[in-house]
């Protein structure tokens, strides 16, 4: 379907045509003055410059010939040579009711026939989550529900980290308190126990322990890094250890994850693509692609038009161990083989940009995938306490996931727990609605590229840019819905039968109208950009003027039943698009607040 701002450009064409004006100048935007006109064009002054005549005498030229067209209620020309629009109430709700009319809200479906990869989340596995995996999980949630919204076949795929440094060092951890273990046996033919030798918390604490261990005894970090490279070469006794490491840990982040509702479809990572490494060093060879330089072996990526210098991507290190870039070439290779997929998306902390660069150079140079397929990585900022340094702790450690997302839900609990309609069960699984609200809006709001400081208080306010305001707007509408249906004399059928958006009355009604009919127009725009908070702050225009409207206007209380029932159909419709974009930013709707 259209876009709203397409079919007003296309009236403009044809009118700008019509005067004899070049048609490229036949553009408009949402006005920037809303007091004065609702859309506006500047080409007539654009278009002066070619026709070499006064640009208010080209823009009344338009501006009579959109006279006739009904779409407009007001086409004015203005000093010096604006084109100020006004849609007339009928065209906007004819438009609106298209949308109401579309599952997908008119919006077109770019991606239809297209299979799209988002590489988002990103643990290590054994390792503590941190804010980098939060921010991850949160922002590639949205953007893969965005693709699917937008007809992409999406998959999402966590990507663990899952092959490196930290199985070394819990694997000689776990020697050194547990020798006899058969992992240890070179000897042992045996199969290997059903079960694991560590708990979850044992390894939430063997990790950071052996880390710490390997930063002071040299003998130790020797030992881990043997380990390492010996489970890459697929030794049977650590293979099995290893396995174990990713049963045990495994449940822990699906439940994290799940608590985030982050969901993905595939559960792979980087020790998935080992096979695939030989066989495509081998082919890099064989184009002549790689070389050694200081020992390692590497890839030239530099291309003349960079305006800044990229360094070769290091394929292979000096002992022949493959490195992040390696695993992240493979699967590509392994994606492009059972996927074949049009377009990725990588999410991580911007820091990665430059890995990112060489490997999707190194791909594209050696033919891991075709010429045509779109490979984007989003790099996100850091979240910062209130100091502007990056968020710690209160006594000063990296802050855990887990204990981030209790310190929202405690909050909000707080807040609520107060309120003596509630039992607690319903307390506190409203606060958990409420506080993934607080928290992933508070997130999604921001840029993504930029930095931003986590505030607790502000993120659970009911007030201001915040996802408990949207949910309260939510909350609000929906119970005008229940009020209405119940208050009907044949209660669903009535509340069924209003569904025709009216041409709008007041202002402030006209104000919602105009900002639901951008809807499909947001949805297209802030998935090709990559960029869920353009959804928040479209969904904050839409609750403030659902406020507006609110405020302004009798809607249960509307005498004239046909009106009444016009308003219904209008909040019908600004719920439908506000319950989208929050599933789209990956949370839901309390039922009452
Ligand atoms: N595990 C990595 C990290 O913690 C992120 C993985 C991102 N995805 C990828 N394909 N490299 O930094």
């Amino acid at each position: 379907m259209k876009t709203i701002i397409e079919l007003i450009n296309e009236k403009l064409t044809a009118a700008f045509e019509e005067a004899g004006i070049p048609a490229e100048f036949a553009k408009a935007t949402v006005s920037n003055r809303p007091d004065l006109c609702e859309y506006q064009c500047n080409g007539a002054m654009a278009a002066a410059k070619t026709l070499h005549t006064a640009p208010l005498g080209i823009a009344e030229k338009a501006v009579a010939a959109l006279s006739e067209d009904e779409t407009f209620a007001e086409a004015a020309a203005v000093r010096p040579g604006f084109i100020n629009l006004k849609l007339s109430p009928e065209a906007l709700a004819a438009y609106l009711n298209l949308i109401a009319a579309d599952d997908k809200l008119g919006v077109s479906g770019m991606g239809k026939g297209k299979t799209a990869i988002i590489d988002y989340g990103g643990a290590n596995v054994a390792k503590p989550l941190h804010i980098g995996h939060l921010r991850s999980a949160i922002i590639g949630e949205s953007i893969k529900r965005m693709y699917g919204f937008n007809g992409y076949d999406v998959i999402g795929d966590v990507h663990l980290g899952d092959w490196g440094l930290q199985m070394g060092l819990i694997i000689e951890a776990t020697r050194d308190a547990q020798p006899d273990l058969p992992y240890f046996d070179e000897n042992y033919t045996g199969e290997y126990p059903e079960e694991a030798p560590f708990t979850i918390s044992d390894l939430e604490r063997i990790y950071p322990a052996a880390s710490a261990r390997s930063k002071v005894d040299p003998d130790f970090a020797a030992r881990a890094h043997a380990a390492t490279l010996k489970l890459q070469q697929k030794d049977p006794g650590y293979y099995a250890l290893f396995k174990q490491i990713m049963r045990v840990s495994l449940p822990d982040l699906k439940k994290n994850y799940d608590r985030l509702n982050v969901h993905f479809e595939l559960w792979k990572g980087e020790s998935d693509v080992q096979e695939y490494i030989p066989d495509m060093i081998q082919s890099f060879k064989d184009q002549g692609l790689l070389y050694e330089s200081e020992g390692a072996m590497v890839i030239d990526v530099a291309e003349p038009t960079d305006t800044k210098e990229l360094p070769p991507c290091l394929i292979l290190k000096s002992d022949g161990a493959a490195l992040y870039a390696t695993t992240d070439l493979a699967t590509l290779l392994e994606r492009e083989q059972l996927y074949a997929p049009d377009e990725m998306v990588y999410l991580t902390d911007k820091r990665q940009d430059m890995h990112f660069k060489q490997v999707f150079r190194v791909a594209k140079k050696a033919g891991i995938v075709p010429e045509d397929v779109k490979l984007q990585f989003l790099g996100f900022g850091t979240m910062n306490g209130e100091d502007g340094k990056p968020f710690k702790t209160r006594s000063g450690g990296v802050m855990r996931l887990e204990s981030l997302i209790e310190e929202i839900y405690d909050a909000v609990y707080q807040r609520i727990q107060g309120n003596e309609e509630l039992s607690e069960e319903e307390a506190k699984q409203e606060a958990e609605v409420i506080s993934l609200a607080a928290l992933k809006y508070g997130d999604l709001s921001n840029q993504a590229s930029k930095d931003y400081v986590f505030n607790v208080e502000k993120f659970i306010s009911f007030e201001g840019n915040t996802g408990p305001y949207i949910l309260y707007c939510i909350v609000r509408i929906k119970s005008i819905l229940r009020k209405y249906a119940e208050s009907a004399a044949d209660g669903d059928a009535a509340f069924d039968a209003a569904s025709v958006v009216p041409a709008a009355g007041s202002a402030a009604e006209k104000a919602l109208q105009l900002a639901l009919a951008r809807v499909n127009e947001v949805l297209e725009g802030a998935c090709r950009d990559l960029a869920p908070h353009r959804l928040c702050q479209y969904i904050y225009e839409i609750a403030n003027a659902f406020s507006s409207f609110y405020h302004e206007t009798r809607i249960l209380a509307e005498p004239d039943e046909e009106k009444r029932a016009g308003y219904i159909a209008l909040l019908k419709l600004t719920l439908k698009v506000l319950l989208t974009c929050i599933d789209l930013l990956g949370f839901e709707a309390a039922d009452r607040m």
